[in-house]
């Protein structure tokens, strides 16, 4: 991909706490396009008390992974219809062999690809420091670090001043399950992406920037 691509679609994979959100944010600045989230937007659909948040919000809160129809409902409107038309960075999004296929018809259909598949790997440890650390702006959504990227004010976003919380699944044992799922269900999705000559791997357990730059130096943005 080059700086000339007008409609860049990247898809972000990784473990929980890899770090896709942070980079997946970086990438929609530097390329002007949505960052779209699936776990945002499940998230904001449970505070909004929607029917797909009210089907979204147990599993959720187990670490498990939402019923396929739910997700491939949310992304697929804002992949292809919504903000993401012109381009896009997704994170989290497919997570299972069944959202891999709907994307993919959904692809097909609409005649579009997707440029590059970005894995973050971390090792499990470095997973757990990260989690158990994160905090996130209630207003604006931003992500802190206690450690590694803290806010400027103790407990205060730097961008919106709104205050930081803790998210209900960054407790050690629902973890733990979201790491299981991440085996179990989401390392199929990245051979398929490897076997579509789609997926660039990326050592994420250095820091933010020096991830940020090896991205942006292996697809070339
Ligand atoms: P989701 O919100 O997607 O959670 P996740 O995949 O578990 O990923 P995280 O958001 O926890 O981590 P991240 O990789 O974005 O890391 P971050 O950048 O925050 O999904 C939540 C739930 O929603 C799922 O469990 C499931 O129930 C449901 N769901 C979501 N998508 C679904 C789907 N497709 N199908 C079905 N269900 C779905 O970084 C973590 C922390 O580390 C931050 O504090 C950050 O500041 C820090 N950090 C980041 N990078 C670095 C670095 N390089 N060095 C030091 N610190 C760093």
């Amino acid at each position: 991909m080059s700086d000339t691509n007008s409609n860049p679609r990247l898809i972000l994979l990784g473990p929980p706490g890899a770090g896709k959100g942070t980079q997946a944010e970086k990438l929609s600045e530097h390329l002007d396009v949505p960052h779209l989230s699936a776990g945002e937007r499940l998230r904001r659909a449970v505070d909004e008390g929607t029917e797909a948040g009210q089907r979204a919000e147990p599993y959720i809160e187990q670490g498990k992974l939402v019923p396929v129809e739910v997700v491939v409902d949310i992304m697929s409107e804002a992949m292809f219809f919504g903000e993401g038309a012109e381009g896009f960075v997704v994170d989290g999004f497919p997570r299972n062999i069944d959202q891999y296929r709907e994307l993919r018809e959904t692809l097909e259909n609409e005649g579009e690809e997707i440029d590059n598949v970005i894995s973050l790997e971390v090792p499990e440890e470095e997973i757990i420091r990260r989690l158990t650390g994160r905090r996130i702006c209630e207003e604006c959504g931003r992500n802190y670090h206690v450690d590694f990227r803290p806010p400027e004010e103790d407990n205060k976003c730097d961008v919106c001043g709104g205050s930081l919380y803790q998210r209900e699944d960054d407790r050690p044992e629902t973890i733990q399950e979201r790491l299981d799922v991440y085996r179990e269900e989401s390392l199929p999705v990245k051979s398929k992406y490897r076997e579509e000559d789609l997926l660039v791997e990326i050592d994420a357990s250095g820091s933010i920037e020096d991830v940020f730059e090896d991205i942006r130096s292996r697809i070339d943005i």
